[in-house]
């Protein structure tokens, strides 16, 4: 008897652990302002659903990856992200995918940060000298050089980066576990935001003088967005 008590109880924590980790799915997009009148609502936190009897296979793929992408840019490299707005089937998977170019001999894809994503990532070409800064205090930076087929993981929330350091074009492939993991380029977020933040924040911040942090506030097109 008391083991079926203890069956029933635990029945129940299990039920209740699962409802509450059922409720409030985290956020799909930056933010998503509630309104009570649906009809001049434009996102739900996600995308609105199509009927599931008119989805067709074409909602769920995408072709084309194979195709090198152009990486004649500042830094060097180009990602071709597959999220929820090129391939609709992902709504509410938790899923995208994305094909980055490196040109050779420093193709950079710079620190950034995917506020709603961890991501795993597949070395096919090039060696790549990767890594992440865990948060404060500790500021670990984790790192490593990949080669193809080595594979490396970057946790949710973290800035990282990756470094072409061979000298011929890398690509790889990674997954991301959100529909829309979005990115967060530390250099172009703080110095080249849309209006520009007071420089004497960024060289108090950054320990620098304003004539640098002006430099670079022009640099990152604070002015021209
Ligand atoms: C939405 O409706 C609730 C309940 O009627 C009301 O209290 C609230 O102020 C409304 N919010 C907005 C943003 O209109
Ligand atoms: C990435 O490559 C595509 C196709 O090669 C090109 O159209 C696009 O402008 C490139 N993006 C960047 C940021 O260089």
């Amino acid at each position: 008897m008391k083991g079926d008590h203890l069956l029933v109880a635990f029945a129940f924590w299990v039920l209740a652990s699962s409802f509450a980790s059922a409720y409030d799915p985290s956020p799909l997009q930056d933010f998503c302002v509630a309104i009570n009148d649906t009809k001049s609502a434009v996102f739900v936190n996600g995308k609105f659903c199509k009927n599931p009897k008119l989805a067709i296979a074409n909602d769920f793929s995408f072709s084309g990856l194979n195709i090198p992408r152009n990486t004649g840019n500042q830094v060097g490299s180009n990602v071709t992200l597959l999220n929820v707005d090129q391939i609709p089937g992902l709504n509410t998977l938790g899923l995208s995918l994305a094909r980055i170019d490196y040109a050779a001999n420093g193709g950079l894809n710079p620190p950034h940060i995917h506020p709603r994503a961890s991501e795993i990532l597949l070395v096919l070409e090039g060696t790549l000298y990767v890594g992440f800064v865990t948060s404060n205090p500790d500021n670990r930076f984790v790192t490593k050089v990949l080669y193809p087929g080595d594979v490396f993981v970057f946790p949710l929330g973290l800035i990282h980066f990756q470094f072409n350091v061979a000298k011929t074009n890398a690509v790889a492939i990674a997954a991301l576990g959100s529909q829309n993991p979005g990115v967060i380029t530390v250099a172009n977020a703080v110095f080249g935001s849309n209006p520009p933040i007071n420089p004497d924040v960024l060289a108090k911040a950054f320990q620098l003088g304003k004539n640098i942090v002006n430099d670079l506030q022009k640099k990152f097109g604070g002015n021209n967005k």
